[in-house]
């Protein structure tokens, strides 16, 4: 199993490229698979979660030719996938499995879906309810869980969905699902969250319409072939910028950075704070907003975070209790139950990690209090959760002592060289096991 030792201090500089986003390599291999021509993409991330689905598309016929992040799949259609002969093993990814599901409910054939032991405890019922109102048939474990064996459909029947909570993952499972239905599905979001699927669709040729939080789909469209250049996931960079605002006499530059306003929570969270962070060379690059981030050294402060900005920073949380911790006073979140089941429980692992460390936090149902001070030294367990155990080695930067993270192989599921990566700009960390 892998570990990590991180020698305390340590200061960061230079510029960063971080790896292509997550949640557009997922779409990126869905939607070129199931359109028609060969579609070319840049950035992919190659990371075991974006790979799980390039090889789950792979067994279902796609041929899919890779050289390192460029890639080119020959898609073949609505309807042209294949029954894989095996089981699709979705390993550590959420987003793998939601989404392949929704897509999956509409095939004129059975596949089975399984994951990881995290993954097998993730709750699926927030889109299986939701697909079989739409008539797909699907089955799971007591409670909803994986593995799912999903049945054969002709075809899927559109309906009008109110999303209990705002959940991209749901959304663009029902999104792929409603291109199998007849006629028009509409989806209603309670908050607005990453809309990665629906801009990607429509650079497809799909026609998807959004007002405010309501989207409209009609099924049956054909998506044509493209060229997709992902950029570095902000999620990726999150380690960085608070890297460079708790250490001291820092600056960083993150390069060619994904800053769709659904994913950027963690820059206003970090401003609202006192961070030192400024947008530079702000461009378009295929649909998608990418600028250069530049973020210096600065002195946190607590602050009461806003829940509306929950759904826009949900995978920054663990790194940005890490700024709490170091931030003069207390910082309150709430709102944020949804940190429960990702790919561990984010509030508790966290919680226990900081207690350890010697930051008093107070765990709630559905965020957190921390009041900011000093880190000592430690043993922290990640629980197999990427974020958490990259949020950990951030922390030695300001820590006293050296911090020892259990359970670290995960990191590659989103952050492939992140120990190369991390350590070049400046922090003391190094692998084992
Ligand atoms: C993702 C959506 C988020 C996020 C996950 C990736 C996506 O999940 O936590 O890492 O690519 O759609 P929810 O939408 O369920 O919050």
């Amino acid at each position: 199993m892998t570990s990590f030792e991180c020698q305390p201090g340590g200061r960061v500089s230079g510029s960063i490229r971080v790896p292509g986003d997550k949640s557009i390599s997922h779409r990126s291999i869905i939607l070129s698979s199931i359109a028609q021509g060969s579609s070319h993409i840049t950035g992919f991330l190659q990371g075991e979660d974006s790979l799980n689905t390039l090889r789950a598309f792979q067994a279902m016929g796609v041929s899919i030719e890779r050289d390192e992040d460029k890639l080119v799949v020959q898609g073949v259609g609505l309807h042209g996938l294949q029954k894989p002969e095996g089981v699709l093993d979705m390993g550590n990814s959420g987003t793998a499995m939601r989404l392949l599901l929704g897509l999956l409910a509409g095939q004129s054939f059975d596949t089975t879906l399984s994951g990881d032991a995290s993954l097998s405890m993730r709750p699926m019922n927030r889109v299986i309810q939701p697909l079989q109102e739409m008539n797909a048939l699907i089955d799971s474990q007591a409670g909803g869980l994986a593995p799912l064996r999903v049945h054969a459909r002709t075809s899927l029947k559109a309906i009008e969905y109110r999303m209990p909570i705002a959940s991209a993952q749901v959304k663009s499972c029902l999104l792929l699902a409603a291109l199998y239905a007849d006629g028009e599905t509409t989806i209603v979001q309670p908050a607005p969250s990453r809309d990665h699927t629906e801009h990607m669709l429509r650079s497809f040729g799909c026609e998807v319409s959004s007002d405010g939080l309501e989207i409209k789909i009609r099924g049956g469209q054909t998506l044509y072939s493209t060229e997709i250049d992902i950029p570095g996931d902000i999620s990726s960079a999150a380690f960085f910028l608070v890297a460079a605002s708790i250490a001291t006499d820092s600056e960083v530059t993150l390069l060619h950075v994904g800053i769709n306003p659904t994913r950027t929570g963690v820059i206003q969270i970090l401003n609202l704070m006192g961070a030192d962070i400024s947008l530079l060379n702000q461009r378009e690059v295929g649909g998608e907003p990418v600028a250069d981030i530049r973020v210096r050294s600065s002195t946190l402060k607590g602050i009461q975070i806003p829940e509306a900005l929950v759904p826009l920073a949900i995978d920054e949380f663990p790194v940005l209790f890490i700024a709490a911790a170091y931030a003069v006073g207390e910082t309150v979140l709430s709102g944020a139950q949804e940190l429960r089941v990702k790919e561990s429980d984010r509030i508790e692992v966290m919680a226990e990690g900081l207690k350890t460390l010697g930051i008093e936090v107070e765990a709630k149902p559905d965020g957190i209090i921390i009041q900011g001070g000093s880190m000592q030294g430690g043993e922290v367990d990640s629980h197999g959760d990427h974020r958490i155990a990259m949020a950990f080695s951030v922390a030695s930067l300001r820590a006293s002592g050296v911090i020892n993270i259990r359970d670290c192989s995960n990191v590659n599921t989103s952050f492939p060289g992140f120990v190369d990566l991390a350590r070049q700009s400046g922090l003391r960390l190094s692998s084992h096991g």
